[in-house]
């Protein structure tokens, strides 16, 4: 639970707010490369922490972040030409390079030279692991890029996707660090669905428990739950500050997961867009010898439930709160616990249902939100210490290597012993 005040201070990042202040200390996603799929090719439209942006890919391949609005009078960038360099606004000619220089005001005398007194907001990006990477914080504190493992791997090792999420991006990430919900929210009754569910091991125990263990990016969580013949199921999971969250899925359960049969680490994160909207990119990769095949992105994408016909332009799912997810009682009856399609597109569902933004002081917490208490504590935390001039955690090396893992232990197994060369392979 929190008061009505912390809640007001984790949720809202909007410039000048302190959680606002966080978030712009760290590199965050603003696209899909594939998005500025070429040189001069149509802008996009980008909404990151509250502000309106657009993204170009100028004639040099280069990616600008610049203010949505043109400086003149407050035309959409967006409706602009990307030509020769620039971007250009279609109202009177104004035009803008990456850095948001107006290169040119073709509707003023030359002599006047008022177009060097015009600069538009735009922020440095970077593109890596198949996406455009923004940075909106103070120029002076610029941390090195998230060379995450997944970011790293080649093109054909790693699936990426990204989905619009209609409610604050707290209530999205605290779904993803919760990890009792999965056994209920995400489950299928039966092994006969080919609907997107999780069997197996998940059914063992509707109560795992759930230990933090604090590092200095965040902290690695496992789940255990007790199998018969006295073992345990184990789950590390990771959740790197400010918005990462990364899980395991190494063993073929039953379920719709189980027809990719390569071990990959997962993960999701959460950006806010404004206060009631976040995009959530949703990235896998595999360190198995082999890359994943095309049918195993198809697989993957149905799972997640973003597979091109589930999403919309803008990427709002076409399952969504006007409809009610396309909730199927039937199906609900027979083959999964929620009649809704779509392991993300479940999570989407009961957080968006929660209304925009959750009131926390509402909250009755059990012994499973551990984590979540754990990530409040943190973000609270650190909203402290960027007031006071100091640098969160998150934004060092760290968690470059780190990994999620699962395992079959024995019972009385020091998990944390076991699973530490696996979820940090390089050992730091
Ligand atoms: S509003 Fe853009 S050039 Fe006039
Ligand atoms: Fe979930």
């Amino acid at each position: 639970m929190l008061s009505p005040e912390e809640n007001e201070l984790v949720t809202r990042t909007g410039a000048g707010t302190p959680m606002g202040e966080v978030m712009r200390r760290y590199w965050m996603p603003a696209a899909l490369a594939w998005e500025l799929p070429e040189p001069d090719c149509p802008p996009i439209r980008v909404k990151l922490l509250g502000e309106k942006l657009v993204a170009f890919r100028d004639t040099e391949g280069r990616v600008g972040l610049i203010d949505e609005f043109c400086a003149h009078r407050r035309a959409s960038l967006f409706l602009g030409r990307n030509e020769e360099g620039g971007l250009r606004c279609v109202y009177h000619g104004w035009k803008y390079d990456t850095k948001g220089s107006c290169l040119d005001m073709p509707n003023e005398p030359q002599e006047t030279n008022f177009k060097h007194a015009v600069r538009l907001k735009a922020y440095p990006t970077a593109e890596m692991g198949g996406l455009i990477w923004a940075y909106m914080g103070p120029p002076e504190k610029v941390p090195p890029l998230p060379k995450f493992e997944w970011t790293q791997v080649p093109e054909n090792y790693r699936h990426l996707s990204k989905m619009w999420q209609e409610c604050n991006w707290l209530q999205a990430l605290e779904g993803a660090i919760d990890n009792a919900h999965a056994g209920f929210l995400h489950r299928a009754l039966t092994d006969k669905t080919t609907r997107a569910g999780l069997r197996g091991y998940w059914e063992n125990s509707q109560t795992p428990r759930l230990d933090v263990h604090l590092t200095d990016y965040g902290f690695m969580y496992t789940a255990t739950r007790a199998l018969p013949g006295r073992q345990n199921y184990v789950r590390a999971y990771q959740y790197v500050m400010p918005f990462h969250q990364f899980f395991p899925s190494q063993i073929a359960h039953s379920g719709s997961a189980a027809k990719l049969k390569k071990p990959t680490v997962r993960g999701h994160m959460f950006v806010p867009m404004d206060d009631e909207n976040c995009m959530v990119y949703n990235w896998t990769y595999t360190f198995a010898e082999q890359p994943l095949t095309e049918a195993d992105s198809e697989q993957l994408a149905r799972h997640i439930g973003s597979a091109p016909e589930e999403l919309a332009a803008d990427f709002r799912k076409l399952r969504n709160r006007d409809n009610d997810w396309l909730i199927d009682r039937q199906v609900q009856k027979t083959e999964t616990y929620t009649g809704i399609e779509g392991i993300t597109t479940q999570d989407h569902a009961i957080q968006e249902s929660m209304g925009p933004i959750v009131d926390r002081s509402r909250e009755r917490l059990g012994s499973t939100d551990k984590a979540i208490v754990a990530a409040r504590r943190l973000l609270l935390q650190a909203a402290q210490t960027v007031r006071e001039g100091g640098d969160p955690p998150g934004i060092d090396t760290s968690y470059y290597s780190i990994r999620a893992v699962e395992r079959v232990l024995p019972d009385g197994a020091d998990c944390l012993e076991a699973l530490k060369a696996e979820v940090n392979p390089a050992g730091r």
